[in-house]
């Protein structure tokens, strides 16, 4: 015979009090789509009870401003990563310089979306910061499962991508441009970005905004970042231009730090890739 439960029956464990800076896990709120490609990495913490944590911001940016953010199962301290997120910014703070040249060929399905985004108004501008997000996403996933050294993309949620965080010992991983590195290793950084252009350039893309401030020098490993503007080289009309501004950022740097390599012959060796 069962004996009524009485409310002191009942055990579970409370759910932890969120302080301000804190919020649950988003990671099963997004859609399956909205995830990183598999195979994932070991350190990317999917449990429900997952907490997000403000850790401070890392950089503000004209468009975006990337955080840092610990998401962790509370108790768990192996379950648990420090993420980049990068937020695009609130409509109103913003200026999409990069918007119109780099989206030409690119199509909206919502001809209700793509009115709203050319008019400019406050709704068609907070799209935009969608779309810039998702369209990073997607870049991101797609170059890191073609072997592209950018960081993990763990997910997209409307504005905000949680990504990998580069990191050196002491903290964030300089940006190229800040590195004095040593011949063998000004070679290696050359090698590293060639072949990423290479892999880049033989999919049809060109990063689009490539220079010393957009990839991380995380020791002897360059990673790139900074890829909503990723384009097609063929099908966008400006194409070629863009791939030769890269090639042209890029060797500039490495000039600049004593290695003698052409602009002109890195253009070409990608373009002889790409079609
Ligand atoms: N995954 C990351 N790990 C470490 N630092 C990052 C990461 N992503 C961005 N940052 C830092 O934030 C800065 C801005 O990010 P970026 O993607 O280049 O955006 P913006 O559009 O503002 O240039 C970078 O220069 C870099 O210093
Ligand atoms: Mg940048």
């Amino acid at each position: 015979m069962h004996t009524p439960l009485s409310d002191t029956d009942f055990s579970f464990t409370p759910l932890p009090d969120l302080a301000d800076d804190q919020r649950w896990s988003t990671w099963s709120s997004v859609e399956k789509g909205q995830h990183g490609p598999e195979p994932r990495p070991g350190w990317v913490v999917t449990d429900e009870g997952a907490v997000d944590t403000e850790l401070g911001i890392l950089k503000t940016g004209k468009e975006a401003d990337v955080h840092l953010v610990e998401r962790a199962v509370p108790g768990r301290p192996d379950r648990a990563s420090v993420l980049a997120a990068k937020r695009y910014r609130n409509p109103d703070h913003r200026m999409f310089h990069r918007d119109a040249g780099y989206r030409e060929g690119r199509r909206t399905r919502r001809s209700r979306d793509a009115r709203a985004m050319s008019k400019g108004s406050a709704f068609g501008r907070s799209l935009v910061a969608v779309q810039w997000a998702h369209t990073e996403f997607t870049a991101m996933s797609d170059l890191w499962q073609s072997g592209v050294p950018v960081p993990y993309p763990v997910q997209v949620d409307d504005t905000e991508i949680l990504m990998e965080y580069v990191e050196v010992a002491g903290g964030a991983a300089p940006r190229l441009a800040q590195a004095r590195p040593d011949p063998d290793l000004l070679q290696s950084y050359f090698d590293q970005v060639r072949d990423a252009m290479a892999v880049m350039a033989r999919k049809g893309l060109a990063h689009g905004d490539l220079s010393p401030y957009n990839i991380l020098a995380a020791e002897e490993r360059l990673v790139i970042i900074d890829l909503p503007q990723v384009l097609d080289i063929v099908s966008n009309p400006h194409g070629a231009d863009y791939l030769l501004r890269d090639c042209r950022n890029v060797c500039a740097w490495f000039r600049s730090r004593g290695l003698p390599v052409e602009p002109d012959d890195l253009f070409a060796e990608l373009v002889a890739q790409a079609w």
